[in-house]
């Protein structure tokens, strides 16, 4: 067969287009870090990794315990992350003359708080020395060393040849704002324990540390109550609709392991239809033309057995939930039902409220503040409640959460004193055609002309998923990556603005996602390269 002459420059021609395919690969492949970190250096020289040689170990002179099971899960769960979704045993060995890393050695410079809970005060600040062939990760805390874990392993990724890569760097981290939360609501529809788990996964590859499990509402009751079983046992959907004490201690260990505060809410006196199945008496009953009827309102606030019933109530859910705050809720009250009733006229009259329903809806959640005082809890309320005036705790933490004014909100309510977290931006059961993540992105919540201790009291964000559309099904692809706008800018340094920048770094990221098992949807055309590899 005679060869043709054509061929060998035609040969030619391919390879060198396939290198520049290669190279491009390369540069798509390379760290794509989210959220960004507050400083980052990056040297061009790369190391190369062994995934059969490398060890994550916890440094001899870290005060942490040597045992912590935290960090040895952290360091299984991020070894997989990194190199085990890959088919790294039949990538290239030819490793031999390349500088190599072998090691990420952590070490915890304050106490172990292997055993404990983050909390609001909780230092996750970390920094990272990549360099052959040792790298080091130093965080005050255990919940810095695994956002710096989770750094890491977005520094990671496999060349054009499949080989694992790394460029030396020295970056160090810390976030903006304290509270960084995921709301997910479990009464609208019951979320599976899979689907929160999951979210807790995700949560941590984007820096969130704040579940609030809105966890039961007008639809139904899935909190399974040890002191009033009759709650879910009536209030849910159905019985195999609950999360029993054993789910929920699940979900707080799960969460604690990715350094997540779990804040539960119970909401009231509002949204609480479902408490009434199981909890006879509790909410006021309506009246229509004088006639009390077969509807129930919100809790009835006039009774002195609603009190002694919260009482119980939250002395349980105080100890339930390790986390210093408790959301309480407070938002949509519907004074309709109140007002029918002749009962709470009355009640009214003799306390000079005057027909103003919210000096009856301040009198309640007063009462309900004091019971969480009492528990030595503190409480996060819906901003209806600092709108209605109700005598708040010095400590109480306002949720703004209303309309497109709410750089006023946070500007009134920071000015009285009091801490606010912002999530009136970030409705994600809201949905739109196209991207919509970039409007999520260019929220500054600092953007209300606060003075520096006004600015100080926002304390965070919250990426709200409201359930009345959302059920498993869609539940992910909604949040993710739509959430990790939210959490890039609660996290990254206020001038961590580029879109651009930020496009090219969240189809990644949002690649990373899916590769890590989150159904998180595409932000636009294209295709995730770990896809490609799996054909
Ligand atoms: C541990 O601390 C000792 C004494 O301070 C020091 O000499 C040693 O270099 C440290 N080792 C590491 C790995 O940091
Ligand atoms: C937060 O946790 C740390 C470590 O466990 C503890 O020392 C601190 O007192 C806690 N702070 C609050 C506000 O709970
Ligand atoms: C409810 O409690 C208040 C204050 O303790 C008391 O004055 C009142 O008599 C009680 N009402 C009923 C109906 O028991």
């Amino acid at each position: 067969m005679r060869r043709s002459p054509h061929l060998v420059p035609g040969l030619l021609l391919a390879l060198a287009a396939l290198a520049a395919q290669a190279a491009q690969a390369r540069a798509q492949q390379g760290p794509a870090l989210w959220p960004y970190p507050r400083s980052v250096q990056m040297s061009p020289q790369l190391l190369n990794i062994a995934p059969d040689k490398f060890l994550f170990v916890h440094g001899p002179n870290s005060t942490a315990d040597p045992f912590c099971s935290l960090l040895q899960e952290a360091f299984r769960r991020y070894y997989n992350y990194i190199f085990g979704s890959y088919k790294w045993h039949h990538s290239p060995a030819n490793l031999g003359d390349e500088p190599q890393l072998q090691r990420l050695q952590v070490t915890i410079t304050l106490e172990s708080q292997c055993d404990s809970f983050p909390n609001i005060s909780s230092d996750e600040s970390y920094s990272l020395l990549v360099q052959e062939p040792v790298a080091f990760l130093k965080a005050n805390s255990v919940w810095g060393a695994l956002h710096g874990l989770e750094t890491f392993s977005q520094l990671v990724y496999q060349d054009s040849l499949g080989a694992f890569t790394i460029s030396k760097c020295t970056i160090t981290d810390s976030p903006r704002f304290p509270h960084r939360g995921i709301l997910i609501d479990t009464s609208r529809h019951y979320l599976p324990m899979k689907t929160i788990l999951k979210t807790l996964d995700a949560m941590a590859f984007n820096k969130f540390n704040v579940l609030h499990w809105h966890i039961v509402d007008d639809q139904s009751f899935p909190y399974q109550s040890t002191t009033f079983p009759e709650l879910s046992n009536k209030g849910s959907y159905s019985l195999s609709h609950v999360y029993t004490p054993n789910d929920v201690h699940t979900v707080l260990e799960y969460a604690r392991f990715r350094g997540i505060r779990v804040i539960p809410e119970f909401d009231t006196p509002g949204h609480t239809q479902s408490w009434g199945k199981g909890q006879k008496g509790l909410l006021t009953p309506c009246y229509s033309q004088r006639k009390q009827t077969k509807k129930v309102g919100p809790i009835n606030p006039i009774l002195n057995t609603t009190y002694t019933f919260f009482t119980q109530f939250f002395k349980e859910i105080s100890s339930v939930f390790p986390d210093q705050f408790i959301h309480l809720g407070g938002d949509e009250v519907d004074f309709g039902c109140w007002a029918s009733n002749p009962n709470i006229q009355n009640f009214m009259q003799k306390k000079g409220f005057d027909k103003d329903f919210t000096r009856l809806e301040s009198f309640y959640i007063k009462k309900i503040l004091d019971i969480v005082k009492s528990l030595k809890k503190s409480s996060i309320v819906w901003q209806e409640v600092f709108d209605d005036k109700v005598e708040l705790q010095r400590d109480t933490v306002v949720e703004v959460w209303k309309g497109e004014e709410y750089l006023e909100k946070l500007k009134e309510v920071t000015s009285s004193g009091f801490r606010a977290i912002l999530s009136a931006p970030w409705y994600l059961d809201v949905i739109s055609y196209g991207q919509d993540w970039r409007n999520y992105y260019k929220v500054e919540p600092l953007n209300f002309g606060g003075s520096e201790l006004e600015e100080k009291l926002v304390i965070g964000g919250e990426a709200c998923l409201w359930g009345e559309y959302v059920d498993s099904t869609n539940f992910t692809p909604r949040l993710w990556p739509r959430a990790s706008a939210v959490g890039e800018r609660l996290w990254s340094p206020k001038t961590v603005t580029d879109l651009g920048d930020a496009y090219k770094r969240l189809a990644a990221h949002r690649c990373r996602m899916v590769s890590r098992g989150i159904a998180a949807q595409p932000l636009f055309t294209g295709y995730c390269s770990h896809e490609y590899k799996m054909e």
